[in-house]
């Protein structure tokens, strides 16, 4: 990731899509992601934003039942939802280690719940609920440790 991006407070799912497809101007090939927040704060609106940035046009949504979706674009994105699953070995059988070590960019969402199996070098963004539609998303600690 190319170091600048902060993050910001947003005051509604638009204003986290912007902030989103603001993150896209830094992220890089071969990056991962951590997005870590409570439900519903606003971390699948935020990647809506990232792969607009990254000039992805069809639709995204929730991975949380397809555990995996994939974004053709530049780098291609790989979204991620743990939530429904935390069987570390399930993960391993879907190839989660090919993902990480690729020229992807690989964001996930709950990512605690396979906290083993994350490379040390994770980025972590923190998505929390202020208030009504109030969100306050911002870079954290890129290391293993916080995830
Ligand atoms: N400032 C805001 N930023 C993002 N979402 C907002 C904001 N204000 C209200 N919302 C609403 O909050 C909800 C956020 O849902 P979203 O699916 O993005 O959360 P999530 O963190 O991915 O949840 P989950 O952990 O269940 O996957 C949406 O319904 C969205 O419209
Ligand atoms: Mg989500």
């Amino acid at each position: 990731m190319i170091t600048g991006w902060v993050g910001n407070d947003t005051y509604s799912p638009e204003e986290t899509i912007v902030l989103g497809q603001n993150l896209a101007k830094f992220v890089q090939s071969g990056d991962v992601f951590a997005l870590k927040g409570d439900l519903a704060s606003g971390k699948t609106t935020f990647m809506k934003g990232v792969a607009k940035g990254l000039g992805y046009i069809g639709e995204v949504t929730s991975p949380t039942f397809t555990m995996v979706n994939e974004y053709e674009c530049t780098p291609k994105i790989v979204h991620i939802d743990c939530y429904r699953e935390s069987n570390i070995h399930r993960w391993l059988q879907l190839g989660i280690s090919e993902y990480f070590n690729s020229d992807n960019v690989v964001f996930i969402e709950w990512s605690e719940l396979i906290s083993q199996l994350l490379p040390t070098n994770i980025i972590v963004i923190e998505f929390v609920n202020v208030g009504k539609n109030h969100h306050n998303i911002k870079l954290a600690k890129a290391t293993k440790e916080l995830v």
